[in-house]
């Protein structure tokens, strides 16, 4: 019985003992001490046995064991008093002059930057900013804006067609333009409204084409309503984003949501007009499609078209930001490469 008890005094005190060496905190030492000395510990225990004992075994392995508390508790004590001494000087030496460690910090993606410029322009000229839903009903990204099924927006080539567990008929929006008609739903005429947001084509990517890519939708819908307005309006946002005068020019182009329809163009930055490279020698760089509402487009959106009329554009903003500082591969913007971003 003695010896049991004492090969069990030994193992209390050897894992007493290493449990300290393993501390290197006050918060350790702590735990150490509670599992080690306290209440529940091993010691306490066979501390709490000696009463039990045989009257001639009481005396020799009482002495023991309570020898050995003590000197644990010595050693504990001890070890505490370093433990807290040296973090005490942990805070005395912390010198604050001392300079940190240099955090990188990130910044806006080149589009999204334009992106909060056009904002303002448009803004500061009384248009609302509104956000939709990447994913669309085919009734908002084509019925609605009076793309029939045969026409070539429809091809599956061109959309990212989704899975909807209750049977509707989804897709990821291939244009802004659906905004207009939920406008006009939600704030009726007359308004001013613009929609930036990300868009979604099933092309391979190149240079000039991705994917995913950012277009900002424009709605003006109130009475009388013109190309003049149009072109007036397109004319003083490059104006503001480019500084100066821009020239621009409507070309006519087919877009079934817009009567007339137009691509719009505005004069090369880089050759004042003269051609170059970015140009392709035309002096005119192809920014955007635009027309007027389409009566069908007015009267899905719940305008009524004799008394209403209005013109809307769709803006490609990754054209534009590749124009502003001059990148020549629209793919960079989603490469992860930080040196291409750092730049900016
Ligand atoms: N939604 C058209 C596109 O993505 C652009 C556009 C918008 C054209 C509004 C006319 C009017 O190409």
């Amino acid at each position: 019985m003695s010896s049991d008890l004492d090969r069990a005094l030994d193992e209390a005190v050897l894992a007493a003992k290493s449990a300290l060496t393993r501390c290197t905190t006050v918060d350790d030492w702590e735990a150490a001490a509670t599992a080690h000395l306290g209440r529940k510990s091993a010691i306490n225990g066979l501390l709490r046995q000696i009463a039990t004992l045989p009257t001639d075994q009481r005396g020799p392995f009482g002495k023991r064991a309570n020898e050995s508390s003590r000197t644990l508790t010595a050693e504990f004590d001890a070890r505490k008093a370093d433990l807290l001494a040296n973090s005490l000087a942990a805070v005395r030496d912390f010198d604050p002059s001392t300079p940190g460690v240099a955090l990188r910090r990130g910044h806006e993606h080149p589009v999204l930057a334009i992106r909060r410029e056009v904002e303002d322009v448009f803004v500061s000229m009384g248009f609302r900013v509104q956000d939709g839903p990447e994913v669309e009903t085919e009734a908002y990204n084509f019925e609605a804006l009076n793309i029939p099924s045969h026409h070539p927006a429809r091809d599956f080539q061109d959309t990212f067609w989704v899975d909807d567990p209750a049977g509707r008929r989804l897709v990821m929006r291939t244009h802004t333009s659906p905004m207009q008609v939920r406008a006009m739903r939600q704030f009726g005429a007359p308004l001013r409204v613009i929609v930036p947001g990300r868009v979604y084509r099933n092309e391979t990517a190149d240079a000039t084409h991705e994917s995913a890519f950012h277009q900002v939708e424009g709605l003006v819908v109130d009475r009388g309503i013109s190309v003049a307005h149009l072109k007036g309006v397109m004319a003083a946002v490059l104006g503001r984003l480019f500084g100066g005068e821009v020239a621009v020019r409507l070309r006519p182009h087919y877009f079934p949501f817009v009567e007339p329809g137009f691509e719009l163009d505005f004069q090369c930055r880089f050759c004042a007009g003269a051609g170059c490279a970015v140009c392709k020698g035309t002096g005119w760089i192809e920014l955007l499609g635009c027309g007027l509402v389409h009566a069908h487009v007015l009267k899905a959106g719940g305008v009524d078209p004799e008394a209403f009329t209005g013109f809307a554009f769709g803006l490609g903003l990754d054209r534009l930001t590749m124009m502003r500082h001059g990148v020549e591969d629209i793919r960079h913007f989603h490469g992860g490469d930080l040196r291409f971003f750092e730049q900016f």
